[in-house]
């Protein structure tokens, strides 16, 4: 590690960018173009919004625009980008070769209803990184590659049900959403299922089966009693919104076998996990699944989604011997301006890149991890790589239960992101960072001390 440790950069001279960030206006008081556009938006979407998790209260900070590892909002302020699009832009913003291959397919088109050589250049270089996967297909959310992926599994083996890991977000599928946010007063013992959608079908929790992470026993359990009805696991390896705990190579390994045993199939949603390595987390773990949904940033900063695999199960969707088991379409699936954008991004993402990233993560986890421990603040930073998240609770997080916060955490995550957005720095609300290729050891340094004096803060309030 050729980084300073953890403790050192408060000593060195403020940068003079950290000292321009000092200056930043107060949220909310003081944004007042944010605050317009959002009661014009009110009028015409309900609560004013068209995506849930951007919202703040009391009002969203509108952008304007982005360059590198920036955003600007439209009050003029400016912030370095800890989200990223919610993880998808790992170049930041205006990385020169998307922007490239983009303004080179606008004229050119940028949808037809026919292939174009865009997809294949694109589905081989993934091929090529993924070691499990063999063929691929592509779809224009994660969202839409995790339904793919779950209907997939339905039709390769012909049974209805799919395990889940409790608390886990795989996007906006009805069976996909089950006991996202599951809470003391409805979980009851595993496997409970909750609605997350007020009107969801009794049928979707039926056919949704949910574990706790990185639980062997609890899958050993669900598969004894209903083996025989189970299509397959849907698993991300490090689940957000569950806490962003790594999965135990172990448990991924023993989970393939239990699902393999029972006739059953293992996905991993690598829609956020592939951002870990230059193969994804199933590289890092050196686990194969059956088949990988996929999206963010395999579109270069595009709407995109893909569900690949062995091609003895990819070909549930292969359309030359007549119907498949599996009609899949869409309009602007596998169109070339996301394909290019794609293909651009990942071949800019080197394996150099990673370990920029990786140097960076390591620097911020830690250096959280010290700020927490001086401030005296029950709290800690897990992750990996370019992703991490703060949870304001002192006692060992394994699982969705263990991160579920009470009102007090609540309250610390609140004042913890409007404590950075107020010094510059725009993060989830929930406490998760992601990364992107442009920031610099420098940037990284200016991150932590923002986030430090936030710590501070909030310490000094407790
Ligand atoms: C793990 C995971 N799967 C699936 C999705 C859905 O992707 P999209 O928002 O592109 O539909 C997300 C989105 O955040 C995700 O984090």
């Amino acid at each position: 590690m050729t980084l300073d440790g953890p403790h050192t950069f408060w000593r060195r001279p403020v940068p003079r960018l950290f000292q321009v960030l000092r200056t930043m206006p107060h949220y909310p008081d003081d944004l007042r173009e944010s605050r317009r556009l959002f009661e014009r938006a009110r009028k015409v979407m309900p609560g004013g919004n068209t995506r849930t998790t951007v919202y703040i209260d009391p009002f969203p900070i509108y952008a304007a625009r982005g360059e590198g590892c920036k955003i600007w909002d439209v009050d003029g302020n400016a912030y370095y980008d800890c989200i990223g699009n919610f993880t998808a832009l790992i170049h930041g913003y205006g990385q020169p070769d998307v922007t490239a291959a983009v303004v080179d397919q606008m004229p050119q088109g940028t949808a037809f209803g026919a292939p174009t050589l865009s997809e294949i250049e694109l589905a081989e270089l993934l091929v090529e990184r993924l070691p499990s996967v063999e063929q691929i297909r592509f779809a224009n959310s994660g969202t839409e590659g995790v339904m793919m992926a779950i209907k997939a599994v339905r039709a390769y083996t012909g049974r209805p049900r799919i395990v889940k890991i409790e608390g886990a977000y795989h996007g906006s599928y009805d069976f996909a959403e089950v006991s996202l946010d599951s809470s003391p007063a409805n979980w009851g013992d595993l496997p409970v299922s909750t609605a997350y959608a007020k009107g969801t079908p009794h049928g979707v929790l039926e056919d949704v089966l949910v574990v706790p992470f990185n639980d062997i026993e609890a899958l050993k359990a669900v598969f004894a009693t209903h083996g025989e009805t189970i299509a397959g696991i849907l698993i991300d390896p490090m689940p957000n919104r569950a806490g962003l705990i790594p999965a135990r190579k172990h448990y991924l390994e023993a989970m393939i076998e239990i699902a393999h045993a029972a006739g059953a199939l293992v996905t991993f949603d690598e829609v956020i996990s592939f951002r870990l390595g230059y193969s994804g987390a199933q590289g890092l773990w050196g686990v194969m699944p059956d088949l990988t949904a996929l999206g963010k940033i395999i579109g270069g900063g595009f709407p995109v989604g893909a569900v690949g695999g062995r091609a003895e199960i990819m070909s549930v969707f292969d359309p030359t011997g007549g119907k498949p088991a599996l009609p899949h379409g869409g309009t602007f699936t596998a169109n070339p301006v996301t394909m290019r954008a794609g293909l651009a991004a990942m071949r800019a993402l080197t394996g150099e890149s990673f370990s920029h990233l990786d140097r960076l993560g390591t620097l911020l986890l830690d250096g959280i991890n010290a700020s927490l421990r001086r401030h005296d603040l029950a709290g800690q930073c897990v992750g990996l790589g370019s992703l991490f998240k703060v949870h304001f609770t002192a006692h060992p997080v394994t699982d969705y239960r263990s991160v579920y916060p009470g009102p007090a955490e609540r309250r610390k995550l609140d004042a913890f992101h409007k404590g950075l957005l107020n010094r510059g720095v725009l993060s989830a609300s929930y406490g998760l960072f992601a990364l992107s290729t442009p920031m610099t050891e420098q940037d990284a340094r200016i991150i932590l001390r923002a986030i430090d004096e936030t710590l501070g803060e909030i310490a000094s309030q407790s």
